[in-house]
């Protein structure tokens, strides 16, 4: 299909219902019509984090007014929308396939094409809402579930650098804030107790600090971090342990994605080499925890320090949204590439499938495999 058009992204993966209208120009760029989220914070704060029966129960009321809502919002109707994109993970299985079964019913009932999106790549995306992000770019992605560098060449054509070995950056703030005491969604409430704090008088532990690779780990961390929490009791103390969590999570992020910086740009070198130019070396950070002001400016500082241009998404588009999943879907549907309505909704989902298959070392922990 060939732009201009507009698409419907739905988006139910985890504890946000969340409906957007992305209109993808003729020139590539996208302009968010419309970005609805309803945010299920309230319904799982008394639990101290997300409950999945609680979550698809709350989707399947919230599902069908968010996406009128995005419709109303953007002045538009089901029958001016070229496609319908939804999440079909990684996620909670059972939100997920609340968002998938809808789009799939709309789809259906208004005869339109079904692009069925990994959430992961939703996530990849998101800079380029309202921003002008060309391919390729190497990409930082951290949020509650995930935490991976990938080398992202175009639509879906993404390649793993490294990932993390056991929690995930966005899991390692919440765990942390919930041992400080801190309510549901712990990254913003840690962020927010940092403020003013020395991030130097607690010591944390570099995991993995000199050994090769791109992978990351913050397990060490969070034990660590969760015994100093016992006997941080005063404000000035939990004020001084926030910073340094923060400080020791945005200075491994910063380490990994130096080395992986040094990779992507020894092998687009060979590149440039080839085609008798030089490309311009992009990174840009996406998820949840791209949020969070110390981790951004690290970072940002980290990329100039190696001649790539920085790129992060407004706020808004870090965290959980309809859009970056409308514009993926949008990319998608640019090139044909649509789904038939008996796609599955998937727990699991790797952005980069090959590279989880090699390497079952990023198969660990409770959940199984995250990204
Ligand atoms: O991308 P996201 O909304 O959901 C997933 O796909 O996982 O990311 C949510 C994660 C949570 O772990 C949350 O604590 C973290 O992102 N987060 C933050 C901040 N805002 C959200 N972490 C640190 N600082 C923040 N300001
Ligand atoms: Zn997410």
């Amino acid at each position: 299909m060939t732009p201009p058009f507009l698409v419907l992204g739905i988006e139910t993966s985890c504890d946000e219902t969340a409906a957007s209208i992305v209109r993808l120009a003729a020139d590539g760029r996208a302009e968010v019509l419309s970005n609805v989220v309803a945010s299920q914070v309230a319904d799982h704060a008394p639990y101290g984090g997300v409950v999945p029966e609680v979550a698809a129960r709350a989707h399947v009321e919230l599902v069908e007014p968010v996406a009128r809502r995005a419709l109303a919002e953007a002045g538009t109707t089901l029958a001016d929308v070229s496609g319908i994109a939804a999440t079909a993970g990684p996620g909670l299985v059972g939100a997920v396939m609340v968002g998938l079964s809808f789009a799939k019913g709309l789809a259906l009932a208004a005869g339109k094409p079904l692009v069925a999106v990994n959430h992961l790549e939703g996530h990849a995306v998101s800079a380029r809402l309202e921003a002008d992000v060309p391919y390729p770019f190497l990409l930082l992605l951290v949020s509650g579930g995930h935490c991976q560098l990938l080398d992202v060449a175009g639509v879906g054509a993404c390649r793993r650098l490294g990932s993390t070995i056991d929690d995930a950056a966005g899991e390692a703030f919440d765990k942390i804030a919930k041992s400080l005491g801190l309510p549901y969604p712990g990254g913003p409430a840690l962020e927010r107790l940092a403020e003013g704090g020395d991030p130097d008088r607690y010591p944390l532990p570099r995991a993995l600090l000199g050994r090769a690779g791109c992978d990351f780990s913050f397990s060490g961390l969070k034990t660590a971090a969760a015994r100093m929490a016992e006997g941080a009791t005063s404000p000035d103390a939990r004020r001084d342990l926030a910073a340094a969590v923060q400080a020791a999570i945005a200075r491994q992020l910063a380490e990994r994605a130096e080395r992986a910086m040094a990779t992507y740009a020894a092998a687009h070198a060979a590149d440039d080499a080839a085609q008798h130019e030089p490309q311009h070396l992009r990174f840009v950070v996406a998820g949840g925890v791209a949020a969070n002001r110390a981790v951004r400016a690290r970072l940002e500082a980290t990329a100039a320090a190696h001649g790539f241009s920085f790129a992060a998404p407004p706020l808004r588009y870090c965290t959980d949204n309809a859009a970056m999943i409308a514009l993926a879907g949008a990319e998608r549907l640019a090139l044909g590439l649509t789904h038939d309505l008996a796609v599955a909704a998937r727990p699991r989902w790797p952005l980069d499938e090959a590279a989880a298959l090699a390497n079952p070392t990023h198969i660990p922990g409770r959940k199984g495999a995250k990204a």
